[in-house]
């Protein structure tokens, strides 16, 4: 098998889109290929432990779902920003360490104790608010350190005074301390590791005080592939999971496989004169006789509005071709002039593969002048999903 057959049997769990009695236009996550990732960066991370990230909805792929096969296959933590997110989490059965990285109100402070989950915090207020939450409760806490990413966490020469604080809050345990890289998509900046440093020598102080930590952590996917010695106790990964790279400069020597498809299906077919406007404004206008195909996905399901006008491809019958005029909310117009045989009711892949073509988030971002983890987290809760797991296609 050709590496692009198999991605395209990672991508694509072939189910026709006749097949499941649903809306046409859906997300298909192959949880295999999930469960295939999380073993692979499990054995880069080797003792650690690993974080699946599953915030902003396992970025679009379904955070129970994806949380729960990464448990399955190895990852002993899962993350995610808001309160609501982990008490979805806990809804679904989920009872794994769970990270709430983002900051909380004091209603959610309660959720926080009566769901167990883990707050980082990185001030006093959090601590109180947590503490005031806790009704003789004990919750542990990690506290997040700011290295250099200059946007939430501690600064280092605050990080002991904070500890200080914190440990008179009764009910509050340290049970780890995290920083976040602002680089690790490009490991041969120099900040990656004046920031590991920093880090290092934070702890140095905390422990030289008498201050524990059970869970040092600090690589998400960029670091876990690049910076071996970021690794610590455990690592974070959410888009590496997903099965993409953070970017092209990350390492490829552990293979990761794309896990969504965004796909959808021909509705119309139409001829057009050359001279014909199509869609709103006529912005597009045909410079040839032209065959245009209908499809059922817009802005309204996540896709972005900016690949209408020849910018962005799909594929159908084999062939990437362009989206020809704007995209509307829920429709594009895609030109498939240059296609034998195309037909109402032939699939039409957004995001995936097919024998000789494919398109993968990146390319899609590559053509909406974005990252892969915007295209993902964008695609909408109107967007049904369907999971493939054993083989085995279900909806979600
Ligand atoms: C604190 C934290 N750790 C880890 C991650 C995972 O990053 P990645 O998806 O690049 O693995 C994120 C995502 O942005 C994050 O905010």
């Amino acid at each position: 098998m050709t590496a692009r057959q198999i991605r395209a049997r990672a991508f694509s769990s072939a189910l026709s889109v006749a097949d499941w009695g649903g809306r046409a236009t859906r997300a298909e996550v192959n949880l295999d290929v999930i469960a295939a990732n999380v073993r692979a960066l499990r054995r880069v991370a080797r003792s650690r432990e690993l974080m699946a990230v599953v915030k902003g909805d396992a970025y679009g792929h379904g955070a129970a779902a994806v949380g729960q096969i990464a448990l399955e296959n190895g990852a002993s933590w899962l993350g995610v920003y808001t309160v609501g997110e982990g008490v979805r989490l806990r809804s679904a059965g989920i009872t794994a360490p769970t990270i709430v990285f983002g900051p909380f109100e004091r209603g959610e402070a309660a959720d926080i104790v009566r769901h167990r989950l883990t707050p980082a915090i990185s001030s006093l207020e959090a601590g109180q608010k947590l503490q005031d939450a806790a009704a003789g409760t004990a919750v542990a806490f990690h506290v997040k350190i700011d290295t250099g990413l200059n946007r939430s966490g501690i600064e280092p020469a605050a990080a002991l005074p904070l500890l200080e604080s914190l440990s008179r809050f009764p009910a509050l345990q340290a049970q780890g301390i995290l920083t976040h890289f602002a680089c690790a998509d490009e490991p041969a900046r120099p900040e990656n590791v004046q920031q590991l440093a920093t880090f290092l020598d934070v702890l140095r102080v905390l422990e030289g005080a008498g201050h524990r930590f059970a869970v040092r952590h600090a690589a998400n996917t960029g670091a876990t592939l690049s910076l071996p010695e970021s690794h610590l106790d455990m690592v974070r990964c959410g888009i590496g999971v997903c099965g993409y790279y953070p970017s092209e400069k990350v390492a490829r020597s552990t293979s990761l496989r794309p896990a969504l498809s965004l796909l959808t299906k021909v509705t119309r077919l139409h001829d057009l004169p050359a001279g014909a406007g199509i869609g709103y404004g006529h912005e597009f206008v045909c410079t040839r006789p032209t065959r245009v195909a209908l499809a059922p996905i817009g802005y309204g399901d996540g896709l972005p509005r900016t690949l209408g006008l020849g910018v962005g491809r799909v594929i159908v019958r084999d062939r990437l071709v362009p989206i020809v005029g704007r995209i509307s909310m829920d429709q594009i117009t895609i030109d498939v002039t240059d296609i034998l045989n195309v037909r109402i009711g032939d699939p039409v892949t957004i995001i995936g593969a097919s024998d000789d073509a494919e398109h993968s988030a990146d390319d899609l971002a590559a053509e909406a002048g974005t990252i892969s983890y915007d295209i993902l987290c964008g695609i909408l809760p109107r967007v049904p999903r369907l999971y493939v797991k054993d083989g085995r296609l279900r909806a979600g």
